[in-house]
């Protein structure tokens, strides 16, 4: 990874990844586009929407790019309230992203996700590879996303590489509509009000990371040996698997009035119940030394810290 090109770029992953990315590689290194402008503009960064083929081409072309990192798409609880939207959105912008890879020879990453399993995968300890019949559309665009990649690097040769995410917790972008949205938000309301309330409910298990662990298995993935890389694309990682009440709980210990209660979303409800209760990572350890730094604790006290500076307010204790 030398010139890189990130789409989606103003996300909740982008954003922190584009600052990760040019501390390491350098400012003018990483070129950031997204479909809308960023309030404010450092480094290089270009308007750029991702079913628009030749605008992808001709910015990678122009930037002289070795890599794509893809990342603009429509989250999980978001895709359900448009599906078309999503399939054309999801789809068509990766079809091109590997395309453009292709033919300008590019290093490529995309994230998969957890919602590229379904109700008939194995809940608990999930395999790397097992039965994928996701019952959502962001899951059928993951699932043939993970095979569009494998495709293309079969195919073509092109060095797709991916990880399918848990759900992400930051503190510096808020989250685009995903189903474990609730993670975050969990910890703003902590902040700012004492309270939340979930709409995920007791008892649903997720995968989760902390954005610092999932920023740094990308460049770990980008950088690793590809000669040693069984499963290309797709790796699943997580950090760790909790419940609202657990979640609840860990805040708790450094705001003690802090209260939740429920009033659960179904659709939402209905997306998370299709999703395992925890992933098994082992795959990724081995193919390319993939480890997490944060637990539930240590990412409570970190996320919280981090809040009150941002909100500029005292936690209510
Ligand atoms: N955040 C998570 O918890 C999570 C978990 C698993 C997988 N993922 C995957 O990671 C990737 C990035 O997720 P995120 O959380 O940063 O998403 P996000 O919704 O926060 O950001 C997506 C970005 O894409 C941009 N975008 C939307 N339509 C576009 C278009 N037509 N052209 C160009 N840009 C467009 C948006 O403006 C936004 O900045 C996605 O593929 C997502 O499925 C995320």
């Amino acid at each position: 990874m030398k010139k890189i090109i990130v789409t989606g770029a103003l996300g909740q992953i982008g954003s922190e990844l584009t600052v990760k990315l040019r501390d390491i590689y350098g400012e003018d290194n990483v070129l950031a586009t997204d479909i809308r402008k960023p309030e404010d503009i450092c480094g290089p960064f270009e308007l750029l929407d991702v079913t628009d083929a030749k605008k992808m081409y001709e910015l990678s072309k122009d930037f002289e790019a070795d890599t794509m990192i893809h990342m603009a798409a429509l989250l999980s609880a978001t895709a359900e309230k448009n599906p078309l939207f999503a399939w054309n959105l999801n789809m068509g912008g990766l079809m091109n992203a590997l395309e453009v890879s292709r033919e300008l020879d590019l290093q490529f990453f995309t994230p998969s996700s957890i919602g590229a399993f379904g109700p008939s995968t194995p809940k608990d300890n999930t395999p790397q590879d097992t039965l994928q019949r996701p019952t959502t559309m962001y899951g059928v665009n993951k699932v043939a996303g993970e095979l569009l990649c494998d495709y293309y690097f079969n195919r073509f040769g092109v060095d797709t590489r991916g990880v399918r995410f848990p759900g992400l917790i930051s503190y510096a972008t808020p989250p685009g509509g995903g189903t474990t949205d609730y993670a975050v938000d969990i910890y703003y309301k902590a902040v700012e009000q004492g309270r939340y309330t979930s709409y995920i409910a007791e008892g649903t298990y997720m995968d989760m990371m902390y954005m610092p662990d999932a920023l740094q298995a990308i460049v770990n993935l980008m950088e690793a040996d590809g000669s040693k890389l069984k499963h290309r694309n797709a790796f699943n990682i997580s950090a760790m698997s909790f419940e609202p009440s657990q979640i609840a709980a860990e805040i708790k210990k450094h705001i003690p009035s802090f209260k939740m209660d429920y009033t659960v979303d179904p659709v939402r409800q209905a997306i998370a119940d299709s999703w395992p209760n925890a992933i098994d990572s082992s795959a990724a350890v081995e193919e390319w030394g993939f480890k997490a730094d944060f637990d539930l604790e240590k990412m409570t006290i970190d996320m919280l810290e981090k809040l009150k500076v941002k909100l500029n307010q005292k936690a209510i204790s």
